[in-house]
């Protein structure tokens, strides 16, 4: 393993290994934009130049790898002119549009602009235009004169994704990224590409204009599209989520995102959302003050046998929410546990990321011994206490429920709360802490990135709440809640 010293700081790394990853380990970052660790490498922005003894000219560093006794400057002064230099160079036809450009706030070029150059441009001829706003696909949007053909977008289609939509065409200043004729941006995963831009040149139809970066607060979560569990950080501003960026996890998404599942949030702000408490009488639902709705189930509970009490947990919820009701089940004694899931004709699946399965938690909802709705033998019961939402396949499996209650504990309003007798209103996960379990069995936290709205919570704080009511002694029912934080 070769040891070499980077700004006098002496480092051992693996042999292959990139100056510009070599000093990553000893906590340097050289500025970059066409390098990506998950991309091969292109050298073809001249950013990530540095300085090495006993060779005469500067070295990208993103291409050469490290050799013993080496000895690196990545913050010379020489350094430091041609970083000026190249970006000088790329701002040559630049629009400079940062006051309305999208990725004002997170641009690498206006970044480093300012750290490296503040210099006035000593162009005097009029610049090159090219085209703008230009419809990639379903999803991104080029905007050809912000883009410094760092080529990280065509290499990820190419090499990523294999479906190669992107290239370059003509050559000098009159060099534009476009996709192949008859061809769209238009993969599983094409807003990636958007991420990976390291300027304004790749913009999100979904998040464009949508909020300016510097608002956003970042909650670290995980995708609830499907049973991968992606690492995501979830961007939100006033209680509203805007966007999910992929969070690296090198065991589960690396650093990528389907779009499906980026684009899955939109249940959170949606106007579907429940925020009180609902009632039937007579067939009619109305809003109730929470202590109603809670004298409601806490009798109808209490008149029923455990033998005739069934509960539904939920693949698309928390360990927590289900151990809640799990532990629910064992302090009244009931037997009838299953689990309800969401299920989608003809899923998105592939051998990348995207599972058929769209239920971020069902290997922890099984694993805590609830059973699948769908297939069980005819359910009767005269309460059914369900968490999260029910498929019309899962209504019929409870089905017949004339002389039963229907209690669900849901966050937004279906066909299924149609069906309910009584409705509690649920934070979602953005709106809680938790764990989701993936399909490789890996238990993953997510962090509450907001606080629920009007009178809802967390269905472990209702599950508790009813424990309490129906006598349970404060400390068992509030063993509902701490188990399930852990
Ligand atoms: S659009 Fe962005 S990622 Fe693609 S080549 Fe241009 S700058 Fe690079
Ligand atoms: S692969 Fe699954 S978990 Fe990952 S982003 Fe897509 S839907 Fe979400
Ligand atoms: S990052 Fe090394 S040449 Fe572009």
């Amino acid at each position: 393993m070769p040891t070499l010293t980077i700004d006098g700081i002496q480092v051992t790394v693996e042999p292959g290994t990139t100056l510009i990853e070599a000093a990553k380990q000893v906590g340097k970052s050289v500025p970059h934009f066409c390098y990506h660790k998950k991309l091969s490498i292109a050298g073809n922005c001249r950013m990530c130049l540095v300085e090495v003894e006993k060779m005469n000219k500067p070295v990208v560093s993103c291409q050469v790898t490290a050799a013993e006794g080496m000895v690196v400057k990545t913050d010379s002064e020489k350094v430091k002119n041609l970083r000026k230099n190249v970006l000088e160079f790329i701002l040559i036809n630049h629009p400079i549009d940062c006051p309305v450009c999208d990725q004002a706030g997170e641009c690498k070029l206006q970044e480093y602009y300012m750290d490296h150059s503040i210099a006035d441009s000593q162009m005097t001829e009029a610049k090159v235009h090219k085209p703008k706003r230009v419809d990639l696909g379903p999803l991104v949007v080029l905007d050809d004169e912000r883009c410094v053909l760092c080529s990280r977008c065509i290499r990820f289609c190419d090499e990523i994704t294999k479906t190669g939509e992107l290239c370059f065409v003509n050559r000098g200043d009159h060099q534009t990224l476009t996709t192949f004729p008859g061809m769209k941006l238009d993969n599983l995963y094409s807003l990636n590409t958007v991420d990976i831009c390291p300027v304004g040149a790749l913009t999100n139809k979904d998040f464009r204009f949508a909020c300016r970066v510097w608002f956003l607060k970042e909650t670290p979560s995980i995708c609830t599209g499907c049973a991968t569990g992606c690492n995501i950080t979830i961007n939100h501003y006033d209680d509203k989520i805007y966007r999910y960026l992929p969070r690296e996890n090198e065991a589960v998404n690396q650093c990528w995102l389907c779009d499906e599942g980026r684009l899955s949030y939109k249940f959170v702000n949606d106007s579907s959302r429940l925020l009180r408490p609902k009632a039937k009488t007579n067939g009619q639902a109305s809003f109730v003050a929470p202590t109603v709705a809670m004298e409601v189930l806490v009798s109808q509970v209490e008149k029923t046998k455990p033998q005739d009490i069934v509960l539904v947990g939920s693949a698309l919820e928390s360990n927590e929410n289900n151990l809640a009701l799990k532990k629910l089940a064992d302090l009244l004694g009931v037997t009838h546990l299953y689990y309800s899931a969401r299920i989608v004709p003809n899923p998105s699946h592939d051998d990348f990321l995207i599972k058929a399965d769209k239920n971020p938690n069902r290997a922890g909802v099984e694993k805590l011994g609830f059973k699948p709705l769908l297939g069980a033998a005819p359910i009767h019961s005269k309460v059914c206490i369900i968490l999260g939402g029910l498929s019309e396949a899962e209504q019929k499996a409870l089905q017949p429920k004339a002389s039963g209650h229907w209690v669900m504990l849901a966050s937004n309003e279906g066909p299924d709360t149609q069906a309910a007798d009584l409705i509690f209103p649920t934070a979602t996960f953005a709106e809680q802490e938790g764990t989701f379990t993936n399909f490789q069995g890996r238990v993953q936290p997510f962090a509450k990135a907001f606080e629920p709205k009007g009178d809802t919570r967390p269905a472990s704080q209702w599950i508790e709440e009813l424990a309490v009511r129906l006598g349970f002694c404060h400390c068992e029912a509030s063993q509902l809640l701490r188990s399930g934080s852990g």
